[in-house]
């Protein structure tokens, strides 16, 4: 598979790695010093299939839609920047191309996300529960609160009838669901749901040991998509 890097910060290193180690090629890295390097002719002429993007809320966007319209599939871990999801979609669908996003490329936080649901599910039997989440990332981290925190979030509000919406603060009203972001030095991430009662608490808690398992997802969802045309997201990978 002829890949290009683009974000060539602590994800796209780790990235690079597995697509050598899977024997993939690179044929461009682009980051905040060669954004020029991203253009349709360059990317036709290196014959670049896919794009994993991993870099920045405010940058994803125009990276995204120059690969779309360069026809390069795209597969995107950027966080921050779902306000305009709707439109790469519509460019993905105009071009004929092919796009992933997810929130986060851990087998295990998939694997969480949906657990998360089903627990939500059961506890529409239990009112006595309140629930509340936590995320836990490097100081680095440019968008609060994280788009696997979020993920989490949107999916307790769609299963659990007594949550409306998600608030990144601390409420004590009812229907909200507090989502808290915090920051401490070199933590790659932690999620944390927590439903409380009187008596007892019930805990569901990812915690990543490092960027491998992100940076293999990632891998993974390209060469799924290689060939494919259309939007794709995690649970066309894993089959959910
Ligand atoms: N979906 C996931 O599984 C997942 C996992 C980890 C991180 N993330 C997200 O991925 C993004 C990158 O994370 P990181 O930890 O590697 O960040 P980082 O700060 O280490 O790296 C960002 C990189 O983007 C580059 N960049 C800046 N402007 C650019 C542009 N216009 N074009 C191309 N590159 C540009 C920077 O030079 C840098 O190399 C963040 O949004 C983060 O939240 C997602």
């Amino acid at each position: 598979m002829k890949t290009v890097i683009i974000g060539y910060g602590k994800m796209g290193k780790e990235i690079e790695k597995i697509l050598l180690e899977r024997g993939h090629e690179i044929v461009l890295i682009v980051d905040e010093n060669n954004t020029a390097d991203l253009n349709p002719g360059n990317l036709k002429r290196l014959g670049a299939q896919i794009a994993i993007e991993f870099s920045t809320p405010d940058t994803a966007y125009n990276n995204i839609i120059t690969c779309l319209r360069s026809g390069v599939g795209v597969v995107c871990g950027t966080t921050g920047w779902l306000d305009k999801f709707e439109d790469v979609k519509k460019v993905c669908e105009q071009e004929n191309g092919t796009f992933f996003y997810a929130s986060n490329y851990s087998v295990g936080v998939n694997i969480m996300f949906r657990m998360s649901e089903k627990l939500a599910q059961i506890m529409n039997a239990f009112p006595q529960y309140d629930v509340t989440l936590e995320e836990v990332h490097h100081t680095q981290k440019k968008d609060a609160p994280s788009g696997t925190a979020i993920t989490i979030a949107e999916g307790i509000v769609k299963n659990l009838d007594r949550k409306r919406k998600w608030v990144n603060e601390t409420t004590t009203v009812a229907d909200e669901l507090e989502v808290l972001a915090v920051r401490r030095s070199v933590v790659p991430g932690i999620h944390t749901v927590t439903y409380e009662s009187e008596d007892d608490l019930i805990t569901l808690t990812h915690s990543a040991k490092n960027r491998k398992g992100l940076a293999t997802g990632a891998v993974l969802a390209a060469e799924f998509i290689c060939g494919k045309k259309g939007v794709y997201s995690m649970s066309d990978l894993l089959g959910f």
